[in-house]
């Protein structure tokens, strides 16, 4: 938590979901992305390490049912595991069956922005523990963009949406079953159920290094990333 946050008693018991059951196919490295190697450690260790620093130490990783004893080892024992489904919806709501029942507030982060920075974290938690029921990182959009059908939109309009996204736990979950009739398994992110509800969902800085590892070429990016750290952190 920043300096001027509530008093710590105050702030709400937060747990993270890591949704790490995709099977990758846009990366094609023939195994999910989560466990694919960046620079010595799959991407869900990185991604881990970022919530960790976060301050989240409620941790719940949701994975590939055939890698379910992979995913435990790597995880280590304070973290709990579970299989997911074949949409990602499907994986957050088996997540979020598996949350401790005392937990209040809920992020959400895909195991795919492995070098998210602690401070996405802290912020989003931040505006949870002020008395936001939905909080969302966004960036703004740097490419021109254009209708398919025509016409341009402006961009200063529109941010890029990222994770952890964080809830007040029961919103999310009222969401989740709302959406599941609603959408059938296949709805957009988890802020956009939450907003369908009727609940603003309320924006902060998202960051550069909060990418989601797509296809190969972000795997590119995500190395010059993690030399770029190290440069900064061997500077004087
Ligand atoms: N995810 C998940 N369960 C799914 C689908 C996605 O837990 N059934 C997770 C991914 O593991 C990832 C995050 O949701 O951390 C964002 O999804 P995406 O980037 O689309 O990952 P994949 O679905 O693995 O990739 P692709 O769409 O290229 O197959
Ligand atoms: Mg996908």
């Amino acid at each position: 938590m920043s300096a001027d946050s509530p008093d710590p008693a105050a702030v709400p018991r937060a747990a993270c979901v890591v949704v790490a059951a995709g099977r990758g196919e846009r990366l094609a490295a023939g195994r999910p992305k989560a466990l694919v190697d960046l620079d010595g450690l799959p991407l869900l260790v990185r991604a881990l390490e970022g919530v960790r620093r976060g301050g989240l130490g409620d941790v719940v990783v949701v994975a590939p049912e055939p890698f379910l004893d992979e995913v435990l080892a790597l995880c280590g024992p304070q973290v709990s595991v579970v299989a997911g489904g074949s949409t990602r919806q499907q994986s957050v709501l088996a997540g979020l069956g598996a949350l401790r029942p005392d937990v209040e507030v809920v992020l959400v982060h895909d195991a795919a922005r492995c070098l998210t920075p602690s401070s996405v974290f802290v912020a989003v938690l931040d505006a949870l523990a002020a008395g936001h029921r939905a909080v969302v990182p966004g960036v703004p959009v740097t490419d021109t963009l254009r209708r398919r059908s025509g016409g341009m939109v402006d961009r200063d309009t529109l941010v890029a949406v990222q994770t952890p996204q964080g809830f007040v736990r029961q919103v999310l979950e009222a969401a989740h079953r709302a959406g599941a009739e609603r959408l059938g398994a296949g709805a957009t992110d988890d802020a956009g159920l939450v907003e369908a509800l009727g609940v603003p969902v309320h924006l902060v800085a998202g960051h550069e290094e909060s990418f989601k590892v797509t296809g190969a070429l972000d795997l590119v990016l995500a190395e010059g990333v993690l030399v770029r750290r190290r440069v900064v952190a061997a500077t004087p």
